[in-house]
């Protein structure tokens, strides 16, 4: 693995914005560089950002498996879905939604669906619990989904369609969105 010349150009960027021995605080943005490169984070890309920053392997491997925006084994090509289980989603039905990406996607989180397209993880707390249950792909987030409205989304995703993020039943925050400016 290596940065193509225009990520290695921003990756040498972003670590001169730390002082002098600082550089390892440059660890996240240039593993999401690295993934967003890749598509999922591969040995070889941990361990040439581990070059990078003069970090020893093993500390840049545990910021990778520590969050879950950072993907250890392949993803689905189309989207990998990321469901919240936290307490306000399981509440509301996330446990619907997880038997919806089991059905139509792997039986097992991470493993790819039969054409490749598609994979789907458990997550704790993405922070919009007011409108759960809530999904995240990519950086959009869905929420106040159903079951129906999961499948749609995915059947969507499938066919080359871009879902709109947002409140499935358009509400904002706690609130009915009607009325809103
Ligand atoms: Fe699901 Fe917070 S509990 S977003």
């Amino acid at each position: 693995f290596a940065f193509t010349p225009a990520n290695r150009a921003w990756a040498e960027a972003q670590i001169t914005k730390y002082p002098e021995g600082r550089q390892a605080s440059a660890v996240i943005p240039l593993l999401f560089r690295a993934q967003e490169q890749e598509g999922w984070l591969t040995k070889p890309a941990i361990e040439y950002v581990a070059d990078l920053l003069d970090m020893p392997y093993i500390r840049v491997l545990e910021v990778a498996s520590f969050y879950f925006m950072f993907q250890l084994q392949p993803t689905g090509s189309v989207a990998h879905i990321q469901v919240c289980g936290t307490t306000s989603c399981m509440i509301m039905g996330s446990e619907n939604l997880i038997e919806v990406c089991k059905r139509k996607i792997s039986h097992h989180p991470h493993a790819l669906s039969a054409d490749g397209k598609f994979s789907w993880e458990e997550v704790e707390c993405l922070g919009a619990c007011a409108n759960a249950p809530m999904a995240q792909i990519g950086k959009d987030y869905f929420e106040d989904l159903t079951e129906a409205g999961l499948e749609r989304l995915i059947d969507d995703l499938a066919a080359g369609k871009a879902p709109v993020p947002g409140s499935e039943i358009g509400r904002f925050g706690a609130e009915p969105a009607t009325g809103l400016t």
